[in-house]
């Protein structure tokens, strides 16, 4: 016999799981998924909701388990519930203090048997992939990803808090900012466009309307290698200060870092990271500051080699495993600074102590390696219409972005920042594509 589901609904509040403590000894309404059922038994049935909100554990009455529908109750199968909400006396790490009396459960839609189980005990990685939609339901993922959430909100209290405003860059751009072979081309009605790797050039021309501006945005790299490190597409904080000094670039970007750690720590996140990576600790300031000629003596001095045996010589470009054994050794936040000018970007600023080198710096975070890239820009029209010359670019197409020098430049300087990169320090998670919802990586593109 069906049971009328109004007889059970007058007076229950509608709440969400994280509303479960302020609701105690109320008659509730609650919806969700079934995470796992722990017990069924013929007149006791217990299994946990979740919500995104929490996790709530449910004890379903005498009477309805013996409605033998609940009994093919599957995990991951979607129910909205009635009951009472009681403390427990009990706390499970996850779980809230508080469960639910259900005594009237409407099935929404019910999951195949087992649930996701068959991933569940899996390590094969392409399955694991290609099923990245139903991975994302297990708790480690989910609270990464929630970590993530906090994150992007804290990054953005932190820059409107010093009156930095957002900008929203396009992604689909016409020049080459990297070398092409780097960047994605696509169709654009026609036209050969590119992915941007970076929204740089428009955080510059923002300065002079907004001041201080960041952005969150995609960022496309056509990354063949298949290194822990590196996605195809990832979100890249960005943002662009006027009027400032390298020292005051450096001082920036680690109050940038403290700051967010402070405030992620905080935040409901916090206890997340706790327990994804009990042994966090805040780095200290102030950073440490190598320049880049120290790190290829540093390097030398620790034998440690390229890949062919042989060492680093000073104007070569440090790859991502040298520089993450100098940083795991060191076990603190590096700054990496002052790169010849042979292996950056045309675009940044010269040193003025010497002209081979560059006001740029790289932030090195222990066992994620490079999380920041920074530099001052070149500010005089003349110098940087020399150096686009010198790279051999068509200066037709940035006339926008050379204009900025024009028309009232100003000294100024910004910085790129992996969210991903950035993601598994703090969860200290060890590849990068586990922090994304759905990466794109080479050979990973389902879901
Ligand atoms: O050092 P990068 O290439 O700097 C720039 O793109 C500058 N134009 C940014 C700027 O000054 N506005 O990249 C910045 C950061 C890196 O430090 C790294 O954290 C991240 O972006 N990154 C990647 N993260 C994941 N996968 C990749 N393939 C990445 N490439 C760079």
């Amino acid at each position: 016999m069906e049971i009328s589901e109004e007889l059970y609904s007058s007076g229950a509040k509608c709440i969400k799981i994280y509303q479960s403590k302020q609701n105690r000894d109320e008659r509730v309404k609650v919806s969700g998924w079934v995470h796992c059922i722990k017990k069924r038994e013929k007149d006791l049935m217990i299994f946990v909701l979740r919500d995104g909100t929490g996790y709530l554990q449910v004890v379903v009455d005498d009477k309805l388990c013996e409605i033998g529908n609940n009994f093919l109750l599957t995990p991951e199968s979607t129910v909205t519930l009635y009951g009472l909400i009681r403390k427990v006396p009990e706390i499970k790490s996850t779980l809230d203090s508080h469960e639910l009396i259900c005594d009237y459960l409407k099935l929404i839609g019910l999951a195949p048997a087992g649930g996701i189980d068959f991933i569940s005990n899996n390590k094969e990685s392409k399955l694991l992939s290609d099923n990245r939609h139903l991975v994302i339901r297990r708790e480690k993922t989910s609270k990464i990803l929630k970590v993530r959430s906090y994150l992007l909100q804290v990054i953005r209290d932190h820059y409107f808090e010093r009156k930095y405003h957002e900008v929203n860059p396009p992604s689909i751009i016409t020049y080459k900012m990297e070398e092409a072979d780097n960047m994605f081309k696509v169709d654009f009605f026609g036209e050969p466009m590119y992915l941007t790797p970076s929204s740089q050039f428009y955080l510059e021309i923002s300065l002079p309307t907004l001041g201080n501006v960041f952005c969150v945005a995609e960022s496309f790299r056509r990354e063949e290698t298949k290194s822990r490190r590196h996605l195809a597409e990832y979100t890249h904080v960005e943002a662009e200060c006027a009027f400032i000094t390298f020292n005051d670039l450096l001082n920036n970007l680690e109050e940038l870092i403290c700051d967010i750690v402070d405030k992620v720590m905080k935040s409901p996140a916090g206890p997340l990271i706790k327990d994804l990576n009990p042994n966090f600790t805040p780095p200290k300031r102030p950073f440490r500051q190598i320049d880049y000629a120290e790190a290829i003596i540093y390097l030398k001095e620790h034998d440690i080699k390229k890949e062919d045996g042989s060492y680093f010589e000073f104007g070569e470009d440090i790859p991502e495993m040298a520089e993450r054994k100098m940083t795991d050794q060191m076990k603190e936040p590096i700054f990496l600074c002052r790169f010849p000018a042979s292996i950056k970007m045309f675009h940044m600023k010269r040193c003025p102590e010497n002209e081979k080198l560059t006001q740029s710096v790289d932030l090195l975070l222990p066992n994620v390696g490079e999380v920041i890239g920074a530099s001052m820009r070149r500010d005089n029209y003349d110098e940087l219409l020399e150096a686009f010359h010198q790279d051999g670019l068509d200066t037709s197409l940035y006339y926008w972005y050379t204009d900025q020098r024009k028309f009232g430049t100003c000294p100024h300087g910004g910085y790129g920042l992996g969210l991903e990169r950035l993601l598994t320090w703090l969860c200290n998670w060890h590849h990068i594509k586990d922090v994304c919802l759905c990466p794109r990586l080479v050979g990973s593109f389902q879901p």
